[in-house]
Formats: C-alpha cells, sequence, structure tokens
C-alpha cells in the first residue's frame, strides 16, 4: 500500500489506551495503523512524542453576533487559525437566528462565513425564535442538511425562549435525532439581583459575579433536565460552572437521562477575584455564567476526572478591550451593559494538557476524550475524533514536556488580551493537520484561507443513555394516548 503520508516514531493516543506505533494517510483519510509503517511520500517523525485526534472545539462564537447585536472580534479566519493552534483540527461554532429571521437565512449567512475557514467547521443553530414555521418547517431542513444540534438560552431577555418554547425545540429535536444544548441560567432571579445592585449603585465588574447566583444555575440546569426529561429528548447543558450544578448532572446522567455536558478553562483557571482587579480590568473576565471561587474549581476537575462532562470546550466569545467589544456602550459602564464572554480557543486544550494530564489529575485518554472523541459522538461527527483507519486524518502531535508561558501574540486569534496571559503551560500541539493537511507545524501556519470544508453531522449517538418514559407520555398509564 502506498500513503500519501506517514507519521512515524509516536505514541498514538486515543480514548482507549496508548501504544507505539504508526500512521499512513491516503486521500486525507487514515489508511493504516500499525506498529511499523514504511514509505510515505511524506514521512512525518513524531520522535516519540503523543500523537493524538485533533481536537474538536465545540463551543466557540465565530463571526456571531452576541444576544445585543455586538459582532465577535473573530471570523471564520481568525477563529480558525487562532483553533488550530491551540491543537484544533475542526470546530463546531454557532449560527445565530436573530428574531424574525428564517433558519434558511442563518444557515446562508454563516455558509458565506465560514467559506473563509482554514479548519473543517459545522454549526450548531441557535434558536431564538421558534415559530410553527421555524420548528415544523425549517429546523427539520437544517437538520436534513446535517446540522444536529439546536441550542437555546434560558435567560438575557432577548433569546429567553420560556419553558414552552424549550419543550417545542425539545421535542422538535428528539423526533429528528438532534441533540438541544442550553445556556442554563434562571433569568429573572439574574434580572432581580441585577435590579438590587443597582439601587444601591454597585454595578462594577466584580458584581457581575453577584448578579448570576450559583443557585440560578443549580435551578435551570434541574429545570432543563426535567423539561427534556418530560420529552424524553437528548439535552447538552452548555459551560457548567457550578458544584451544585455538576452534581445535578452526574445524578441524572447516571440515572439513565439522555444528558450530557461540558465545563470551560475558565471555572477552572480563573475566579470571580479576576473581576475585581483595578478599574474596569475586570470587564475582561465577564462572562456567562460568571467566574466562581476556588472552591468550585475543586470540584468541577473531580467531576472532569470521574466522568461527569463529556467535554471540556473553550466557549471563546471573543470582545476586544474596546469600544468594538467590551465596551461598545461606552467606557465607564455598568456591568450589565459590558459585553459578556472570553477568548480562549488557543488555550483550551494547552490548559487541559497541562493542569490535567501534566498534574495527573486526568489520563492523556482522558484528555482525548475530553478534547475531541466525546464531542465527536455527541454531535454526530463520524469521521472525525479517532485514530482508526476511514476516519479523517485530523491529527496533532504533542511535545508532552515543552514549555510555554501564554502571551497575546501566541493566540494568533484577533484579540487584545488573553484571560490567561502569563500562565506557565506544559504540553505543545507541534504539529496540526486537518484531513492529512498540515495546518499549523512547529509555530508556523502552514494553511491558505478556505481550505476548512464544512461537514455534516449525523444525529446524536444515544447508545448507553436508556432514556425516561413519563407516566403521562407512556400510553400504557395515560388511557392509551400518544401524546408524541
Ligand atoms: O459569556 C459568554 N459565554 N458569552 C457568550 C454567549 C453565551 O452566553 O453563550
Ligand atoms: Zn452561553
Ligand atoms: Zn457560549
Amino acid at each position: 500500500m502506498t500513503f500519501d503520508t506517514v507519521i512515524h516514531s509516536g505514541t498514538v493516543v486515543t480514548a482507549d489506551g496508548q501504544f507505539k506505533g504508526d500512521i499512513g494517510i491516503t486521500g486525507g483519510r487514515i489508511a493504516a495503523v500499525s506498529e511499523v509503517i514504511s514509505g510515505g511520500k511524506t514521512r512525518v517523525d513524531a520522535g516519540g512524542r503523543l500523537v493524538m485526534p485533533g481536537g474538536i472545539e465545540a463551543h466557540a462564537h465565530i463571526a456571531q453576533e452576541s444576544s445585543s447585536g455586538v459582532m465577535t472580534a473573530d471570523d471564520y479566519l481568525s477563529g480558525s487559525i487562532s483553533a488550530a493552534f491551540g491543537g484544533n483540527s475542526s470546530f463546531i461554532p454557532f449560527a445565530a437566528q436573530q428574531r424574525g429571521q428564517s433558519v434558511d437565512d442563518v444557515i446562508a449567512t454563516y455558509d458565506a462565513r465560514g467559506a473563509r475557514s482554514v479548519l473543517d467547521y459545522s454549526y450548531h443553530l441557535i434558536i431564538s425564535d421558534p415559530t410553527p414555521d421555524v420548528l415544523n418547517d425549517q429546523l427539520p431542513r437544517a437538520f436534513k442538511r446535517g446540522i444536529t444540534s439546536f441550542k437555546v438560552f434560558m435567560t438575557y431577555d432577548l433569546m429567553n425562549l420560556g419553558d414552552g418554547g424549550m419543550l417545542d425545540i425539545l421535542s422538535v429535536a428528539r423526533d429528528h435525532g438532534a441533540i438541544t444544548m442550553v445556556h442554563a441560567e434562571n433569568n429573572d432571579m439574574v434580572k432581580w439581583m441585577n435590579k438590587r445592585l443597582a439601587a444601591k449603585g454597585l454595578t462594577a465588574p466584580r458584581y457581575h459575579a453577584i448578579s448570576r447566583p450559583q443557585l440560578a444555575e443549580e435551578e435551570a440546569i434541574n429545570r432543563a433536565i426535567q423539561l427534556a426529561k418530560l420529552v424524553d429528548a437528548a439535552l447538552f447543558i452548555v459551560h457548567v460552572s457550578t458544584e451544585g450544578g455538576a452534581d445535578i448532572v452526574r445524578r441524572e446522567k447516571f440515572n439513565g437521562a439522555k444528558l450530557f455536558a461540558e465545563t470551560c478553562p475558565q471555572y477552572l483557571a480563573l475566579t470571580r477575584d479576576d473581576l475585581d482587579r483595578p478599574g474596569m480590568e475586570g470587564a475582561k473576565y465577564i462572562c456567562s455564567p460568571p467566574l466562581r471561587g476556588h472552591d468550585t474549581q475543586d470540584a468541577l476537575w473531580h467531576h472532569i476526572a470521574h466522568g461527569t462532562f463529556e467535554s471540556v470546550s473553550s466557549d471563546h466569545a471573543p470582545y476586544r478591550f474596546d469600544d468594538t467589544g467590551k465596551f461598545i456602550n461606552g467606557s465607564d459602564i455598568p456591568y450589565p451593559k459590558i459585553a459578556n464572554g472570553m477568548p480562549g480557543i488557543a488555550t483550551r486544550l494547552p490548559y487541559l494538557f497541562s493542569e490535567g494530564v501534566v498534574k495527573g489529575r486526568i489520563t492523556p485518554e482522558q484528555f482525548v476524550a475530553l478534547s475531541a472523541t466525546n464531542a465527536a459522538k455527541t454531535f454526530g461527527c463520524t469521521t472525525k475524533g479517532r485514530i482508526a483507519p476511514g476516519m479523517d486524518a485530523d491529527i496533532a502531535i504533542w511535545n508532552p514536556e515543552a514549555k510555554r508561558v501564554v502571551q497575546l501574540q501566541d493566540q494568533h486569534d484577533n484579540m487584545d488580551y488573553s484571560p490567561m496571559e502569563g500562565m506557565e503551560l506544559v504540553g505543545v500541539p507541534e504539529v496540526v493537520m486537518n484531513r492529512g493537511r498540515t495546518i499549523v507545524s512547529h509555530g508556523e501556519l502552514m494553511a491558505t484561507e478556505g481550505q476548512g470544508q464544512f461537514f455534516a453531522r449525523a444525529p446524536v449517538d444515544l447508545r448507553g443513555r436508556s432514556g425516561f418514559t413519563a407516566p403521562e407520555f407512556d400510553p400504557a398509564q395515560n388511557f392509551g394516548s400518544d401524546l408524541r
């Protein structure tokens, strides 16, 4: 057999184990994995390093307007380049529906934006206006195109669908094998806190953390799960930031709910004290849900190590520290008017590797599962996230010993700060490939604009999730009615 490329002399790490072996690549796909592979038009010497599936970044806001209309600093070119420097071979940003906009129009808009990507990409749809036409016609059409995940919000006045709206989306998603993602925070609790803080003049960035109580997340996570269980739909809780929220996820998931979840590096690396930096510096650390305390960090690591979360995702939401981003509403403004979100697509995996694998909190196999393999399963990326014959050659070669201090210029994004600036991290993704093409090699970008391709996704993989039948939805117990 002849190969376009052979990666040799590395330690191949998958979600299930590791072995010394070589990988043969032909036509952008992995053609062979074996102890020794000779030949290959190009031979890449992994030199004893770790050869892993390239990351799949499953939570990023790229070329996307926020709920209040602020455009992210990164488009698909800078966002995908930054992702690649961070060890990712593909990503799934959000395609956001504005109220009144058709889903077909949303997809056309993001197709034009996505065309600049250097990495393969797909979208999760954000639904803010679930009209009957959207539910009955447009979402099924999007699903047929391979967009098999829909995100909804329980917070932000312009996005919050209410419980009935969520049940509508969950039911449609269930009927098509799609998964519903949810930003879970109790909107009224947050608004009530905002009012009390404003009445006392407490509007500095640090009060952002106070305004969004841990209980607001815990309540909404629990409510979202019960709504999904009522209609036995698959649910993915994004950016879990509390111990209580993670505990609920764990209990329900291991009781069989069709439940999936992620947390993010910012909740592991930073705390609400970062919001209390001098002047308006704290604005850099405003994201929702907000940063919490050190005890939460320990609890979330414990949950990561014990299988509560499918993924650790970046929630890359890049708004510059200037009047195009954080301060688009003015420079000395109360925290509710500051753009929400922080960058992190290039630091997600280096942080997880350094603080997770190097410090012994997780194994290299867990790192692979959390960074790529589980996301591929959950979001139907059938040719990505694994090293096996037939899969896309989406591969990252990591030097597990190289040390680096986080600096803005190494992020290769379009931002003017990194929230992790100055942290020393161990482990560097030195070579990143997407479908066999080298995107990044030893700090150099090798890709050209637009070479990434949109990939259609399959339905959510529900193996191992028995689901839940509410008695009221069970024809055997509800006088024979079929309410699905
Ligand atoms: O604060 C964040 N994470 N902003 C992005 C929008 C969202 O809530 O997902
Ligand atoms: Zn969110
Ligand atoms: Zn987000």
